[in-house]
């Protein structure tokens, strides 16, 4: 497998400079792009979610790149896929969780029911930097009686020490 994720590293594009000056920006698209490589991400991810115990019971995508992703594991894995989105976008009955920026402040939503109580559940997203998304996700779904038994990152920013903001356990496929 080590083989297989040097290819998938390979293939993530960086953008120095994107969006600001100073940030060297890794683009999940450019593996989606490649199919044989895009197999390759969907044959790990897969694999590395079946491997999980006891077995999950639902996957949760991040807004927007871990839409990309959950659905094809919830798909494979025949456990429903839920979204967490940022505030305003979901319909229905939703709860909500502030967490802090840098500068100011974000919210993010869940639809009210989309996890059961105590579902083990696995959290799905392309990129972990701060942590501040993964951990306000986990919050979130504590907050609704979810369990968050793991969660899956494909690439992350070691340097930002992310990971030290969750407190679940996290994979992630490549580092930088
Ligand atoms: C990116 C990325 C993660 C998050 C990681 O999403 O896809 O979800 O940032 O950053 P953090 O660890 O510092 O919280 P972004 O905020 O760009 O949202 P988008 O996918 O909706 O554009
Ligand atoms: N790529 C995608 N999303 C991100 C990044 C990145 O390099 N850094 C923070 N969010």
């Amino acid at each position: 497998d080590q083989q297989k994720l040097e290819l998938i590293k390979e293939a993530v594009k960086s953008y120095p400079d994107f969006p600001v000056p100073g940030v060297n920006f890794k683009d999940l698209f450019s593996v989606l792009q490649n199919p044989p490589i895009f197999a390759i991400l969907n044959e790990i991810l897969v694999k590395t979610a079946k491997q999980i115990q006891p077995a999950v019971e639902c996957v949760v995508g991040l807004e927007s790149r871990g839409f990309l992703l959950a659905p094809l594991i919830a798909l494979e894995l025949q456990i429903p896929f839920v979204p967490i989105r940022k505030k305003g976008k979901l319909p229905g009955k939703v709860k909500s969780h502030k967490y802090a920026l840098e500068y100011g402040q974000d919210i993010v939503e869940i639809q009210e029911g989309a996890i059961k109580p105590n579902e083990k559940v696995l959290i799905v997203d392309d990129l972990l930097a701060t942590g501040g998304t993964l951990n306000a996700a986990c919050q979130l779904i504590s907050q609704v009686g979810g369990n968050v038994a793991s969660c899956l990152i494909v690439i992350e920013l070691l340097d930002l020490k992310g990971r030290d903001k969750v407190s679940s356990p996290i994979s992630s496929l490549i580092q930088y």
